[in-house]
């Protein structure tokens, strides 16, 4: 197969919700049809239900599963389909939003009771903010449902987007009937006590009496909501939807395994192949001749009887191929990958080839970050991973001072896998760990102590932001600097950063220094 259409095959997305709506589920009814897997329960959730430490450990005890799920591939009616899963968990968000930027689409999973939820909101945020595609898929129809109209309101008005519904459900809860297939005009009835794969009733003409044979008096109930749908939502139009501006919905319940199909094919129909990446120096084509790509993603220890790392590296462009030699630009050396790996979902497997829009797992030991880029040659830097100011804030202390060592390289690692950011104060040397949730404090103590056998406790410090600043004026940025002294930091790359002890600080600082920059992601553009 040529590599233009290995790439044209292939379909890269994520699925995203808020906790509990359904993501693992969906993720693993459709490894089931992709065959990825065998049987139901076999994709370990990777989420945190309570915001506990013990959750926290026995998902470190299952991350060989967690990271073969965290990004599965399967291959379906002539498709190489790859999904990124996500935590669901909202301290771990950047991470999300990390794995959002090697994503070409994205599926939301909606629950029909609860509609938009907070986490929703901000991972739509994201998705607007990249102009990434979505597709709605309203879950839990089995269960008692808002009003799918006012559902779809709700979604226009909460996730500033428009909706088209390409199929329909009948009821909801008890009396949930089934959804008509508006995409391809067939109805398709539900059956709890049936989970296989069905194939729906062709039903081009619902106006025809033998709708009531199937769903009785609901029949015109259909009609009358079907007429209303194609009045008040425009027509599908495949390019509002790759351009993010529409958003067609689905609806279906995933425990049952019901309206997964439908979403698959369609989804397969029109969601994007690999698109085009940003690099800060030019655009790169999926299809370009060069192999480019770039990490979003570390995981570290990932057996805890071998020190090894994974790198996640997202193929932007052309084919990589093992054992070739590749450009590592942050460090203006050479690597040579000898056991990259591809995921499916039962297992990780050595490949020879992979293609943009691939994801593969690149063994490391330390010599790469996140946003690292590796290319065939070419001197590029990817863009679009950028680390948010954290929102919490607190001096990281040995706590064993006969262990420092272990220390220093158990947080250096974990601030590579991105788990939190680290800021050296430059008045008092001290470090500061930011985060954006709690549990990531918890989670660097947990780890700290069982992966490198080393103590630290946390001691408060109350702060608003981490700011990161330039300025054209040299002369200015020395003169702040020096009369910030004592709230400088640098980050882990050795940028200044303003640390703002409160909103208003901040506010005082960029009304007196006009000529500085103040940024709140690391992204200094
Ligand atoms: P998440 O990854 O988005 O956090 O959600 P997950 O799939 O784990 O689903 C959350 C809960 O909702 C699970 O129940 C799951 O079984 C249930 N669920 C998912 N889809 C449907 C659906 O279509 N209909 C119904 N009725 N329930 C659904 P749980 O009791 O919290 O977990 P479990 O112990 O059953 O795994």
């Amino acid at each position: 197969m040529t590599i233009e259409k290995e790439i044209s095959r292939r379909r890269t997305f994520g699925i995203v919700s808020h906790p509990d709506a359904g993501k693992t589920t969906l993720t693993e009814k459709l490894l089931l049809f992709g065959g990825a897997i065998r049987v139901a329960g076999a994709v370990k959730s990777n989420k945190i239900k309570k915001a506990a430490t013990s959750d926290f450990m026995e998902i470190e005890r299952q991350r060989g599963i967690s990271v073969a799920t965290s990004v599965m591939g399967f291959e379906y009616n002539g498709f190489k389909v790859n999904i990124l899963d996500t935590p669901g968990h909202q301290d771990f968000q950047e991470d999300t939003f990390r794995t959002l930027t090697a994503v070409d689409s994205v599926i939301i999973v909606i629950d029909a009771a609860k509609g938009v939820e907070p986490q929703t909101e901000k991972l739509m945020n994201v998705c607007r903010m990249r102009k990434t595609p979505v597709i709605v898929f309203i879950n839990k129809m089995d269960r008692p449902a808002q009003d799918s109209f006012t559902l779809l309101d709700e979604i226009e008005e909460q996730l500033k987007i428009k909706v088209r519904p390409l199929s329909w459900p009948i009821n909801n809860g008890p009396d949930f009937k089934g959804v008509y297939n508006i995409y391809d005009r067939s109805l398709k009835l539900f059956d709890p006590s049936i989970q296989e794969i069905e194939e729906g009733i062709d039903f081009r003409d619902v106006s025809s009496p033998e709708l009531e044979t199937h769903i009785g008096d609901d029949a015109q109930t259909l009609r009358d909501e079907l007429e209303l749908v194609e009045g008040v939502y425009p027509e599908f139009n495949r390019d509002d939807y790759l351009k993010g501006n529409l958003a067609p919905v689905f609806f279906g319940s995933a425990l049952y395994n019901f309206g997964v199909q439908e979403l698959l094919h369609a989804f397969l129909e029109i969601a994007p192949p690999p698109q085009p990446s940003l690099a800060e120096e030019r655009e790169i084509k999926p299809n370009e001749n060069g192999f480019t790509g770039f990490v979003f993603k570390i995981h570290a220890n990932i057996d805890p009887n071998h020190r090894s790392r994974i790198a996640f590296v997202k193929v932007c462009s052309g084919k990589f191929e093992r054992n070739k030699v590749y450009s590592h630009i942050r460090l203006g050396k050479t690597v040579r990958i000898s056991s990259p790996t591809a995921f499916m979902a039962e297992q990780k497997e050595i490949i020879e080839e992979a293609y943009s829009g691939d994801i593969i797992g690149v063994p490391d030991n330390g010599s790469f970050i996140i946003g690292d880029t590796i290319t065939s040659g070419e001197n590029i830097h990817f863009k679009g991973l950028p680390s948010f100011s954290p929102e919490l804030f607190r001096y990281i202390e040995n706590a064993d001072p006969m262990r420092s060592k272990q220390l220093n390289k158990g947080i250096d690692h974990l601030m590579d896998e991105g788990v939190a950011q680290i800021f050296t104060s430059q008045f008092n040397g001290r470090k500061i760990i930011g985060t954006v949730g709690q549990l990531q404090f918890e989670v660097i103590q947990f780890r700290l102590e069982h992966e490198y056998n080393a103590k630290c406790h946390f001691e408060p410090l109350q702060m608003y932001k981490a700011c990161w600043i330039d300025s054209d004026n040299p002369a200015v940025l020395t003169e702040f600097k020096k009369r910030k002294h004592q709230k400088m930091a640098k980050d882990k790359l050795g940028r200044d950063v303003f640390m703002a002890d409160s909103q208003f600080i901040l506010q005082m600082a960029q009304d007196e220094f006009k000529d500085i920059r103040f940024y709140f992601t690391s992204e200094l553009n």
